[in-house]
């Protein structure tokens, strides 16, 4: 996939206009989010970046939980953004939408905390590599970053319904996290092993929850 290239939030066949309510309808959404929201804690003052933003629905959470943060957005996707910047000033909260894939992450400035959801299963395995190693680039030592996302499938079940997403995402870009991807590559970014501090399984597969402090290295 091209660099300029990317996965939009619903998939390849369905429009941007369609992910709120597909996720709101396939994920078990309100659990994770919220689950994702306690483990950010934001405080007054902090930067916070959302990498893959989307259409805004956890940036705007956040900025709702703690209105003296500030708060970043980035997402290649355009139409994405749109929708993002139309429910933010629907919620009355100033968030700034800005273009950007996971790989440009450190180019925002450094942050206190750098969050991502269900953006890595959909990218290629560069982009994951690159975009992981972004996040933690542009966390301030000893700032957090948290990944929230479809990682390693292990049960029959979860496998099963994890197809849903790999025939709206792809295969290719899918298969790597459903085999455990994602807890190698942040092992190997964090030099131990990085267990997902939180689980769910969903209609679509389990959505797990990562969070690591970037160390003085
Ligand atoms: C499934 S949506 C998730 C959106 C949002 N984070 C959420 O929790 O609802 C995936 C988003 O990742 C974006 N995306 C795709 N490729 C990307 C990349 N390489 N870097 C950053 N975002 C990307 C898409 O445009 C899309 O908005």
């Amino acid at each position: 996939m091209p660099e300029t290239q990317f996965t939009p939030a619903a998939g390849r066949f369905l429009p941007t206009s369609a992910y709120d309510r597909l996720l709101a309808l396939l994920t078990r959404e309100a659990t994770w989010r919220a689950k994702l929201l306690e483990a950010l804690a934001p405080q007054p003052g902090e930067c916070i970046l959302d990498v893959g933003c989307g259409t805004g629905s956890f940036a705007i959470r956040v900025k709702q939980s703690e209105p003296n943060a500030r708060i970043v957005g980035i997402d290649p996707d355009p139409e994405a953004r749109s929708i993002a910047a139309a429910k933010a000033q629907a919620a009355g909260v100033e968030i700034e939408w800005l273009p950007g894939f996971a790989h440009d992450a450190a180019n925002f400035g450094q942050f206190d905390k750098v969050v991502s959801s269900l953006v890595f299963h959909q990218v290629p395995i560069e982009e994951k590599r690159a975009g992981l190693a972004a996040m933690f680039k542009a966390t301030k030592l000893g700032g957090l970053v948290l990944v929230a996302d479809y990682a390693e499938q292990r049960s029959w079940l979860m496998r099963q319904a994890f197809k849903i997403v790999q025939s709206a995402d792809g295969r290719t870009n899918t298969q790597p996290n459903a085999d455990g991807f994602m807890e190698r590559e942040l092992m190997r970014i964090c030099g131990k092993p990085l267990d997902a501090v939180w689980g769910l399984d969903t209609p679509t597969g389990r959505i797990s929850i990562f969070s690591a402090i970037r160390a003085n290295r």
